[in-house]
């Protein structure tokens, strides 16, 4: 699959390389055309890598993966435009945390909107899919590494564009049992509003690589059966 990732940060370099290893096709999106990061990046993997601007990677791509900061992501999917997103699958990483007063950052948009419900107004015709914004880096490409399995999430309004973010996380390693369908996108509120929670359990454990698991009470005994 040929799969945009727009964000030359951490997190866009490093789903990036796991989506070139798992064998697809990666355009690295970004402002310029000759961004640095961009231009390394796509040296170190001949043959399956480019880059160009945000609206270069997607105008050929299958899937977006939004992994550019939150507060500019309406910007970069604007600069890219309605007519080339079209109704792609778009799978938004982003989190819209504001460092503009320090930290620990404030988020940009919470309680009753989130950033993905924005993004999803703005391009009616995408299908939105937020999912991964609750993990690292490092833990969204290799699950695995966890001493147990957790948990991640999706969230958005069309059933098809869930399936193939939840194939393309089972493909990174997510269980698929443990991929929870939250429903409708106004579940990227609670999962936008996790990152207060998860910039303390960074603090706490001084390690970015955890993640949580939703562990449910067996059914009382005598529930099951018909
Ligand atoms: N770091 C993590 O482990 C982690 C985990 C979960 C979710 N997230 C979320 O994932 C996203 C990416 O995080 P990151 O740490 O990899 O990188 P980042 O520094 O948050 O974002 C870098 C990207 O944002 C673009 N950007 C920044 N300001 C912009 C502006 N004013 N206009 C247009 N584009 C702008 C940059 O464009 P250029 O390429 O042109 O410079 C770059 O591609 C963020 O939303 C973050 O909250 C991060």
């Amino acid at each position: 699959m040929r799969v945009a990732v727009l964000g030359t940060g951490t997190v866009g370099q490093t789903l990036a390389d796991a989506l070139v290893g798992l064998g697809h096709d990666v355009v690295l999106g970004s402002r310029t055309s000759d961004n640095h990061a961009a231009t390394s990046w796509a040296q170190r993997h001949p043959g399956r890598a480019s880059h160009g601007t945000f609206a270069d990677a997607v105008r050929d791509a299958e899937l977006v993966v939004n992994a550019t900061a939150g507060t500019a992501s309406l910007s970069v999917l604007e600069s890219v435009g309605a007519d080339v997103l079209g109704d792609r699958v778009v799978l938004d990483v982003a989190n819209p945390l504001d460092f503009s007063q320090g930290f620990p950052p404030r988020l940009s948009v919470c309680n009753d909107d989130s950033l993905a419900e924005q993004l999803q107004r703005a391009f009616p015709r995408a299908r939105v899919v937020k999912s991964l914004n609750t993990v690292t880096a490092s833990v969204m490409v290799d699950p695995r590494a966890l001493p147990a399995p957790t948990d991640m999430f999706v969230a958005g309004e069309d059933a098809d564009a869930k399936a193939v973010v939840t194939d393309l996380l089972v493909s990174l390693g997510w269980q698929r049992d443990h991929v929870r369908d939250l429903g409708d996108l106004t579940a990227a509120r609670g999962l936008e509003m996790y990152l207060p929670l998860w910039l303390r359990l960074l603090g706490a454990t001084g390690s970015a690589d955890f993640n949580v698991a939703v562990v449910p009470a067996p059914p009382p005994e005598g529930a099951a059966g018909g």
